[in-house]
C-alpha cells in the first residue's frame, strides 16, 4: 500500500531537513548491501538524531502499516537492511552519542548509531577494552552489531555481541520504547527481553542504545601463526592452547593457503610468511595482563611442536610484526574477489568435528564440481568457518553461479548431519530466509514466528528478513 501524501508529510516533520531523503541518488548508498549484490526500493531514508524522533517516525509507519527497515553502517553480509518498495529506512546514523562510560562498573552506555571502532577508543580511553572486533569495525555501528548478534575474532574469550551487552533501549513496533538500559550483572526478573531483540535482525524492534560490557585493558599480547600437522590436529591444539597465556587465546582463526597466496600475490601490505605456503595455518592471539604472556607462548610453541602438533610456526617479535599478521587475516577477505565471483558460507560445528567436517565438505565438493576452490577461513576457534567457494580458474562466473543452490544443500546438508549451523555468524536476513524453511525445525520455526506476532503483530519491522514466508 502507497502511503497518502498526509502520511509521507507527517513522518519528514520528525526530522530535520537534513534527516530526510528521497532524492534516488542520496538515497542510492542506503539501498544496495556490502556485497553489492542486493538493490533495493524504498519510500524515503529517514536519518532521526534522537530516540524520540525514531518512535515518532515508528509510530506513524505503525498507523499507517508502513514497513520500517532499520540500517546502521550498512556492512551486513545477509541483505538484512536492504529494502523494498514502499518500506522507510530509518538510519540510525545520526543517533550517534556516547551516553556515559562508567569505568568502576565496566560499563559503557551508547546510542545505536555508534561506529563500533569509536567504542572501542572511547574504552581505551578511559583505559578499558570493549572487546568486540571485526573487519568492519570502522564502519559498522553497534546496533547492527547487536542486532546481528555480531562475532569477529574475540568470540573465543570474550564472547558474541549478545556477551558483551547488558542492556538496551528499544523502539516497538507500535513505536513505544522499552527502556531496558540496565547496568546489571544479574536480573532474574522473567523472562530476558533483551536476548530476544539481540540476533533478531531488525524484525522485533529498533535497539537506539545499549550498555555494552568493558574489560580490562591487556597489558600485553602475544601473536603466534602457527602450521598445523594436519587439520586433525586443530582440536588438540586448541586444548593445549588453552592453558597457555593468560587463559589461553582470545583470536584462534585458520588460513588457507589459497587466501594467503592471493593476498600476498596481489594487496599491498601481505608478506608471505613461510615458503612455500603450507595449505593450512593458524594464527593465533593471546591477551595477557603480564608481559610473561610473549614466554608462555614461545613454551607452548615449543611443547606443540615436540608433540607433533605443528611443523613451523613465527612468534610476532614486536607490536609491528603482529599487525603484519593480522593484516594478512583481513586481507584474505579483500582478496577473494579477485578470483572470481564467490559462494559465501557461513558454517559451524562443533571444534572436535571440524577437520572431518572440512576434509568431508571438501572431498564432497570436489565430487559435484570438479576444479571448485574451497576458500575456507575464520574462527576456527569457536567452530565458525568461512567456507566460501571460488570457481575452478576456467570456469565462466555465470556457471558458477548457477551451481551455486547445489553446492549449498550440499554444505548445508553435510552441517546439518554434523548437528552443525547454516548460519553460525552473519544472520538470515533476506538472503537465507530460504534455509530456515529448509533446515530449521517445524517447532523453531513455529516458535519464532509467535514471537514475532507477539512482538510486531502488524509485520511491519524489516519485513520479509529472517523469517521465511508461511508455507
Ligand atoms: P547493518 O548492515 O546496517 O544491519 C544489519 C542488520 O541489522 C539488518 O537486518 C538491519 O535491519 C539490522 N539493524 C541495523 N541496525 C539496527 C538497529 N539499530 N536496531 C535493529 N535492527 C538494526 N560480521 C561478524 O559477525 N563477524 C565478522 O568478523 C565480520 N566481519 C566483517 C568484515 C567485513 C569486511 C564486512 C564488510 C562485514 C563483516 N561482518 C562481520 C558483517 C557485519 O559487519 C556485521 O553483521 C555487523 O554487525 C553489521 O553491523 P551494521 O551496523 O553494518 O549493520
Ligand atoms: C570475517 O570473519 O572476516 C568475516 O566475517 C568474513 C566476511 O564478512 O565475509
Ligand atoms: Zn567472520
Amino acid at each position: 500500500m502507497k502511503p497518502d501524501a498526509a502520511s509521507l508529510t507527517r513522518l519528514r516533520a520528525v526530522v530535520d531537513a537534513s534527516g530526510w531523503l528521497d532524492d534516488p541518488a542520496a538515497m542510492a548508498p542506503y539501498l544496495a548491501e556490502s556485497r553489492g549484490r542486493l538493490h533495493g526500493e524504498a519510500l524515503a531514508v529517514a536519518r532521526p538524531r534522537t530516540t524520540a524522533e525514531v518512535a515518532a517516525l515508528v509510530a506513524i509507519c505503525h498507523e499507517q502499516r508502513i514497513g520500517v527497515v532499520p540500517q546502521g553502517g550498512n556492512t551486513g553480509r545477509c541483505g538484512g537492511g536492504v529494502p523494498a518498495a514502499g518500506q522507510l529506512v530509518i538510519a540510525l546514523e545520526r543517533l550517534n552519542r556516547i551516553r556515559a562510560v562508567d569505568a568502576a562498573g565496566d560499563t559503557i552506555t551508547v546510542e545505536a548509531g555508534c561506529i563500533l571502532a569509536d567504542v572501542q577508543a572511547a574504552a581505551r580511553a578511559a583505559g578499558r577494552l570493549l572487546a568486540l572486533s571485526l573487519g568492519a569495525e570502522g564502519s559498522c555501528r553497534i546496533g547492527g552489531n547487536l542486532a546481528t548478534n555480531a562475532g569477529g575474532l574475540n568470540v573465543l574469550r570474550y564472547g558474541m555481541a549478545r556477551e558483551q551487552c547488558l542492556g538496551l533501549e528499544v523502539v516497538l513496533a507500535d513505536g513505544r520504547v522499552w527502556d531496558g538500559l540496565r547496568r546489571l550483572r544479574k536480573d532474574n526478573t522473567g523472562y530476558d527481553l533483551r536476548d530476544l531483540f539481540i540476533g533478531s535482525e531488525g524484525t522485533l524492534g529498533l535497539i537506539t542504545a545499549a550498555v555494552l560490557k568493558l574489560q580490562p585493558l591487556p597489558r600485553a599480547q602475544a601473536t603466534a601463526l602457527l602450521v598445523p600437522a594436519s587439520l586433525a590436529a586443530v582440536p588438540a591444539l586448541l586444548a593445549r592452547a588453552r592453558s597457555y597465556g593468560d587463559g589461553g587465546p582470545s583470536r584462534f582463526e585458520l588460513l588457507p593457503r589459497l587466501a594467503l597466496d592471493t593476498a600476498c600475490r596481489h594487496l599491498p601490505g601481505c608478506r608471505a610468511p613461510f615458503e612455500p605456503l603450507p595449505q593450512w595455518m593458524l594464527l593465533a592471539g593471546f591477551d595477557g595482563r603480564d608481559p610473561r604472556v610473549q614466554a608462555e607462548v614461545e613454551a607452548l610453541l615449543a611443547a606443540a611442536l615436540e608433540a607433533g602438533e605443528i611443523v613451523d610456526a613465527v612468534l610476532a617479535q614486536s607490536g609491528a610484526q603482529a599487525d603484519a599478521l593480522w593484516r594478512l587475516r583481513e586481507a584474505i577477505v579483500e582478496a577473494q574477489p579477485l578470483l572470481g565471483p564467490s559462494l559465501k558460507h557461513d558454517l559451524a560445528v562443533a571444534v572436535a568435528d571440524l577437520p572431518a567436517f572440512v576434509e568431508q565438505a571438501c572431498a564432497a565438493l570436489a565430487a559435484e564440481l570438479p576444479g571448485v576452490r574451497p576458500y575456507v577461513f575464520g574462527h576456527a576457534g569457536d567452530g565458525n568457518l568461512h567456507f566460501n567457494l571460488s570457481p575452478p580458474p576456467d570456469m565462466a562466473p555465470a556457471a558458477f553461479l548457477d551451481a551455486g543452490p547445489r553446492l549449498r544443500e550440499l554444505l548445508h546438508g553435510l552441517v546439518a548431519g554434523f548437528g552443525g549451523s547454516f548460519a553460525a555468524e552473519h544472520g538470515i536476513g533476506r538472503i537465507k530466509t530460504g534455509e530456515m524453511a529448509r533446515w530449521k525445525s517445524p517447532v523453531e520455526l513455529e516458535l519464532m514466528r509467535r514471537v514475532k506476532a507477539a512482538l510486531d503483530p502488524e509485520g511491519i519491522l524489516n519485513p520479509g528478513k529472517v523469517l521465511p514466508p508461511p508455507a
